[in-house]
């Protein structure tokens, strides 16, 4: 069995993806990720913690290829990522059951075509004995998605959590050795997916924290073997307070939206206000939605094109709505040849977005002295309201 020892009778299973650049055709992965299963071996039973990816079955049924028994596999996740290998797992081993949470049932169906009669329902809490080792299921829903679910191995003191406290990482540890590294890479995952459910996650943490937990073993990433890491830095993510920082994303078509940005960023720092710049046209997604976990201002800069704002600003308006950030304040600054409605497009594109709108800034062709000061008083303006807000 080409597993690696967790404790005693409990193995890492899985898939390293080193080269996998893009998730969803849309995320994309600088430092590929893993797919992990674990296998629990009890003195009476075994079970497998989900899958892996369908490009990577092959890897995992070599690792089970002297694992003679298998009697439960826990789906924690129906995303094909996580399940996509249960159908020849479940042909290897015909007798064994798959344990989800009752949502999770009718979408193994759905999404991966598992049949029904080799499904099981498990209850939020539920035990399950494998004789000298103690399942308990914990229902942690959307993390990320409606049905999924977390498990606790008491004896090792174990978590399980699939998703949750992620990171696509690609490494050979495995237990976080490089914490910064890990952190980044768990923010940005966090960022990526986790963040529309911050309200959710919430009631999550606090499900789990009287567990006694050595371990958290995700489903991407090393295995954290300081637990608070991760914990503490979910924590900070999902609360609802944010940052003295500032966003400020363009697009530019001829320079004057980018001085103006160049601009504004300058006047910002000048200020106090911490401030992450964006050229969105060469800009890594994943980094425009990791600045979003703390920001408290958004400013969007756009040229007008083709009557509306420049489509990589719409892009990432649309981005910034379906992540909902706890940011407080957005505004818009941008240069237009002949007029437009690139403000009021943009508008409605982030109507998820709980911001006060400070004054747009929008100048014909180049910006003059009127403009830049147009930006100083924005700059100011942002500087004032994270001031009262308590967050400088
Ligand atoms: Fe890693 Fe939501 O799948």
């Amino acid at each position: 069995m080409n597993a690696r020892k967790i404790t005693k009778d409990v193995y890492w299973m899985g898939a390293v993806d080193w080269d996998r650049r893009l998730f969803d055709s849309l995320i994309p992965l600088p430092d590929g990720t893993s797919y992990n299963a674990y296998l629990i071996q009890g003195s009476q039973k075994t079970s497998l913690l989900d899958t892996v990816d369908p490009s990577m079955t092959h890897v995992l049924m070599a690792q089970l290829e002297s694992v003679e028994r298998v009697d439960y596999v826990v789906a924690h996740h129906v995303e094909q990522d996580h399940s996509g290998a249960l159908p020849l797992v479940l042909d290897k081993y015909p007798k064994a059951k798959v344990l989800v949470t009752p949502k999770g049932k009718e979408m193994l169906v759905d999404h991966i075509r598992v049949p029904v009669d080799r499904i099981r329902a498990v209850e939020d809490g539920e035990l399950l004995s494998l004789g000298n080792k103690t399942l308990k299921f914990v229902h942690t829903p959307w993390v990320h998605w409606p049905e999924t679910m977390s498990t606790y191995l008491a004896e090792d003191r174990i978590f399980f959590s699939c998703d949750f406290f992620g990171s696509h990482l690609a490494t050979s540890d495995l237990y976080v050795t490089d914490e910064p590294r890990v952190y980044e890479a768990a923010k940005r995952y966090y960022a990526e997916i986790m963040m529309p459910f911050r309200k959710i996650i919430q009631k999550n943490l606090d499900k789990i924290k009287d567990l006694d937990i050595d371990l958290i073993a995700p489903s991407h990433g090393p295995i954290y073997n300081r637990p608070a890491l991760i914990t503490d830095a979910y924590r900070d993510w999902i609360s609802d307070v944010p940052k003295n920082q500032a966003v400020v994303a363009y697009a530019s078509m001829h320079g004057s939206t980018k001085k103006m940005a160049e601009y504004l960023v300058a006047s910002l720092t000048e200020k106090g206000v911490t401030v992450q710049q964006f050229d969105l046209s060469v800009t890594d997604i994943g980094k425009l939605a990791m600045s979003l976990v703390d920001a408290a201002t958004i400013v969007l800069g756009t040229p007008t094109v083709l009557v509306g704002p420049h489509p990589l600003v719409a892009y990432a308006a649309m981005l910034a709505n379906a992540l909902r950030p706890k940011l407080k304040f957005a505004s818009v600054i941008g240069s237009y040849g002949w007029g437009g409605k690139a403000v009021e497009q943009i508008a409605a594109l982030i109507p998820n977005l709980k911001v006060e709108i400070l004054s747009p800034i929008l100048c014909r062709g180049l910006p003059g002295e009127t403009d830049y000061n147009e930006l100083d008083k924005l700059a100011q303006t942002v500087a004032h309201k994270h001031k009262e807000a308590g967050l400088m």
